[in-house]
């Protein structure tokens, strides 16, 4: 089982078919705030719809494609986070995430992205790691911003969301750079 402690308060888990009532509560107080930036509401509309979201996560996971964590913050499951996709073939990793509205703004996905980064560069050795965000975004845009990322260029309608093409932003870290990044 993933589990990886950030801080005192802070740790990831690997999604668990026991996190379902959960994380749909969250999607579900969250929804309208989520809706604005993330494609999968609609496909989101009861608690056997997060479960057929864990159930194809752990699928991906056991192919070593992909690495959904709940976020735990103070002992309560606060959001999700992780690598949408591991690509082996270009040892990169594509981080996504997103957390109830009730923890936003204390700085959480911050470091949570700052853990998920370091674990693929330097603990799954891959060589890099992209965040990509809608341009308008600037509340995700700011996580890797915030952590060092080169913006590396902009995907023109990048993304759809339910009736409008949004332009993506593409952020990236290197293994090479990142050791800088934190000091070593
Ligand atoms: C993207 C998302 C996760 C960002 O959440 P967030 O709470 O703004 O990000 P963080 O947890 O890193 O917190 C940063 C905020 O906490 C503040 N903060 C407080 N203490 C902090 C600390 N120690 N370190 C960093 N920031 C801190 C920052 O100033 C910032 O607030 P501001 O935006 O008012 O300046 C959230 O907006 C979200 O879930 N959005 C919907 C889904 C989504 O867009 N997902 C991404 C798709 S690409």
């Amino acid at each position: 089982m993933f589990t990886h402690k950030i801080d005192g308060e802070l740790a990831l888990k690997l999604v668990e078919m026991q996190d379902a009532e959960r994380i749909f509560e969250l999607t579900d107080r969250s929804r309208a705030a989520l809706k604005e930036w993330l494609p999968w509401l609609d496909h989101t509309k009861t608690v056997e719809d997060t479960k057929n979201f864990i159930q194809s996560g752990a699928e991906s996971f056991a192919l070593g494609k992909s690495l959904n964590c709940a976020i735990v913050y103070q002992g309560e499951l606060a959001g999700i986070a992780g690598f949408n996709e591991i690509n082996e073939a270009k040892q990169t990793a594509y981080i996504g995430y997103w957390l109830d509205t009730e923890y936003q703004g204390q700085g959480i996905m911050t470091r949570v992205a700052k853990a998920l980064t370091d674990y693929a560069l330097t603990e799954r050795g891959l060589n890099k790691v992209e965040i990509r965000a809608a341009v308008g975004n600037e509340k995700s845009r700011n996580i890797p911003i915030r952590l060092g990322f080169t913006e590396e260029g902009i995907i023109r309608q990048g993304e759809w969301l339910y009736d409008h093409f949004v332009d993506s932003v593409v952020y990236g870290m290197l293994k090479s750079e990142w050791r800088s990044e934190k000091g070593e």
